[in-house]
């Protein structure tokens, strides 16, 4: 089993394609806001580091097709926004989340279930965790929460290009066209069975 390199993850960012390379006169429309739902974790995993796939002290990986997500953080003035937290969290891949209310278990215990990072000094961030499932009644998402000192929190949802559940999701088809702000195609990740994406992010 291939073993997650934290610091050539956090560097691999270089082929992501970042909002700074737009040219300057491009208007970049704010990722729209969404729901919490209802399962942000009751308190934070020991383990909430920007690795879900490895849950420390554990020696197997979770469950599902790793999924290396990144993308820049933008602030309201259309530059990028370093420092920020964000913060995601889904269910694992039986579909099952991390938290008490949700009793459809049993959950993955390689799953991290939560995690965060910090975004660096262009806004970029970057994930490893796994492409998201259906789970009864939504389809398949990342729930998102950005949080700063001098910013509107954001808290939303990320969906996965293609997925025909996406447009039988009733908070999906809420957004409109706006849809296209919170919608990421995949794409293989090299050999690795891994997918990769990115998702930018306007603050409004
Ligand atoms: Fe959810």
């Amino acid at each position: 089993m291939q073993r997650f390199d934290r610091r050539g993850f956090i560097g691999a960012g270089a082929g992501l394609m970042t909002a700074s390379a737009l040219p300057a006169c491009t208007q970049i429309a704010t990722t729209p806001a969404q729901t919490e739902g209802p399962f942000y974790p009751l308190g934070l995993p020991l383990d909430r580091d920007n690795d879900l796939v490895q849950v420390e002290g554990r020696r197997d990986s979770a469950a599902g097709q790793v999924l290396n997500l990144g993308g820049q953080v933008l602030g309201t003035d259309g530059k990028p926004a370093a420092g920020l937290r964000i913060e995601i969290w889904q269910c694992d891949a039986n579909g099952v989340y991390h938290h008490p209310g949700d009793r459809r278990g049993p959950a993955d215990p390689n799953f991290q279930g939560f995690g965060h990072t910090i975004a660096d000094g262009q806004g970029g961030y970057r994930f490893r965790t796994i492409v998201p499932v259906v789970y009864p009644g939504r389809t398949p998402h990342i729930h998102f929460k950005i949080l700063g000192a001098d910013v509107d929190p954001l808290t939303t949802q990320m969906y996965v290009a293609g997925n025909p559940e996406n447009e039988q999701d009733g908070l999906y088809r809420q957004l409109g066209q706006a849809s296209a702000l919170v919608t990421v195609a995949l794409e293989p990740d090299g050999v690795s069975g891994a997918m990769r994406g990115v998702f930018n992010i306007t603050l409004g």
